[in-house]
C-alpha cells in the first residue's frame, strides 16, 4: 500500500508526526506500507514549519510544493496545480489529509479528481461558521472523502447526519494528542523565563491569529486592552502568529504586562501551556492541549467546532470582548472547572489509524 500524506501549515505537524511513526514501525516490522510525505509550503518560515520537523522527528517531506502565502484562492490554486503534477509524477493508492487548512481541502479535491482514495483524519468537525474559511475547508474535504478518522462523538454525528454510512466513519481518538503525549518528558523551558522573569503558574499564555480578531485594527487593540485590564497585573506571554504581528506594529503601544516574542517551537510552547495560569487563545488546537494538560483556556471565539472541550474538558468560550471580565473573574475566584479528557485522547490513536488503513486497503 502507498501512502500520500499531505501537510501544509503548522497545525498539521503535530497530526502527522505519529501517524509517520506508526508507519515506521510497520515498515521495521516487515508490513508492506510505504508512504511519500508531500509539504504543501502554505507555511514556510522556519518557526512555522523546519522547527517542527526538527522537533518532532518528521523526515524531510519528499516534496515541497512551495506555494508560500496568498488570498485564498491564489493558495488554493497553487496548491491544486502543483499537488496534480506532483501526483501525476508519483502515483499513490491513498492520499491522507488532516485538519482544516487550504492545503487539506486543495489536495482532496485533486485526489478525488483523480480517482484516488481520500482519508481524512480529524474528519466530521463543524463550527457551523461559514465566516471561517477552515469551516469551507472541513465541508469540501468531507464532502468528498472515503474514510473518515474522527476525534469524537460530535464529529461521528455530524457525518451520519450528512449521510455518511457508518461503515466509512473510524472514531479513533486525536493525533495531536499522541504528539503531546509522547513528547511531554521533552518539553523544554524557554530562555526567557529567566529574562522575563517568570514564574511558573503565574503567567498567561495569549495567542491570536484569526482574521476576525487580529485583522480588524481597532477590534485588536480593544481586545487586548481588556485582556490587560482584566488580568490581575500577571505577565502575559504572547508568542505572536506573522499574520498578528503585521497589525500589531500598526498599533502605537502595547499594554505593559503584555509581552510580545516570536512564535515559538512545539517543545517550548508546550512547557509555556503547561505551566501557565490560564491561556487566553482562538486557537483550535490549544483548546484540546489545554484540556488534556487541563490547564484553564479561555477562547476568544463565538463558537467552536471542538465542543467535547468545553463539555469535558477546561475550555469556555468567550463570545465578545465584554464578556472577558466575568470570566477572568471565575478564573482568579480559583472557581475554573477541573475538566475530564475526551474519550480515546489516550495517545493510541495513529497505532489505530494505521490499523485500520491496512485493514481497508491491503484486505
Ligand atoms: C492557517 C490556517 C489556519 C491555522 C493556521 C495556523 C487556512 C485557511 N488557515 O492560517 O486554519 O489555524 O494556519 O497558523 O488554511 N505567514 C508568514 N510565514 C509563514 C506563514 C504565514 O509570514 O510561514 C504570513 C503571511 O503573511 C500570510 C499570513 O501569515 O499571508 C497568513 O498565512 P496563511 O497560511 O494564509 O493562514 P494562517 O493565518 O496562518
Amino acid at each position: 500500500m502507498k501512502i500520500t500524506i499531505v501537510a501544509g501549515a503548522r497545525p498539521n505537524f503535530m497530526k502527522i508526526a505519529p501517524i509517520i511513526h506508526s508507519i515506521q514501525h510497520e515498515q521495521r516490522n516487515g508490513v508492506n506500507i510505504s508512504y511519500r510525505l508531500v509539504h504543501t509550503g502554505q507555511h514556510y518560515d522556519k518557526t512555522m514549519s523546519d522547527t517542527f520537523f526538527e522537533e518532532l522527528l518528521i523526515p524531510l517531506p519528499d516534496a515541497n510544493l512551495e506555494v508560500g502565502s496568498g488570498t485564498q484562492a491564489v493558495q488554493t490554486a497553487m496548491i491544486m496545480i502543483r499537488f496534480e503534477e506532483e501526483l501525476l509524477k508519483n502515483p499513490t493508492d491513498v492520499v491522507l489529509v488532516v485538519g482544516d487548512i487550504n492545503s487539506t481541502m486543495a489536495c482532496s479535491i485533486v485526489a478525488k479528481k483523480l480517482g484516488i482514495q481520500l482519508v481524512h483524519v480529524e474528519a466530521g468537525i463543524r463550527s457551523f461558521d461559514l465566516n471561517m474559511p477552515e469551516e469551507i475547508n472541513r465541508m469540501v474535504t468531507d464532502a468528498i472523502a472515503d474514510h473518515f478518522f474522527t476525534t469524537s462523538e460530535f464529529a461521528n454525528n455530524n457525518l451520519i447526519k450528512a449521510g455518511i454510512g457508518k461503515e466509512r466513519i473510524h472514531f479513533v481518538g486525536n493525533t495531536m494528542i499522541d504528539t503531546l503525549l509522547s513528547n511531554s518528558n521533552k518539553f523544554r523551558k524557554p530562555d526567557f523565563f529567566r529574562t522575563k522573569n517568570l514564574i511558573e503558574k503565574k503567567y498567561i499564555v495569549l495567542t491570536l491569529h484569526r482574521p476576525s480578531n487580529v485583522d480588524d485594527l481597532e477590534n485588536l487593540e480593544r481586545l487586548l486592552l481588556k485582556i490587560s485590564a482584566n488580568s490581575g497585573n500577571l505577565p502575559i506571554v504572547f508568542p505572536a502568529h506573522p499574520r498578528t504581528v503585521v497589525n500589531l506594529r500598526k498599533l502605537n503601544t502595547l499594554p505593559i504586562n503584555i509581552q510580545l516574542i516570536e512564535p515559538l517551537g512545539y517543545l517550548e510552547f508546550m512547557y509555556l501551556v503547561k505551566n501557565s495560569f490560564a491561556v487566553i487563545t482562538d486557537s483550535g488546537g490549544i483548546q484540546e492541549e489545554t484540556t488534556v494538560m487541563k490547564v484553564p483556556c479561555l477562547t476568544l471565539r463565538k463558537n467552536s467546532e471542538r465542543p467535547e472541550t468545553i463539555t469535558v474538558g477546561t475550555n469556555e468560550l468567550i463570545h465578545s470582548v465584554d464578556d472577558i471580565p466575568r470570566w477572568m473573574s471565575i478564573l482568579f475566584a480559583g472557581k475554573w472547572k477541573s475538566g475530564n479528557i475526551p474519550e480515546l485522547w489516550d495517545g493510541n490513536t495513529s497505532t489505530r489509524i494505521v490499523k485500520r488503513l491496512r485493514e481497508l486497503y491491503t484486505g
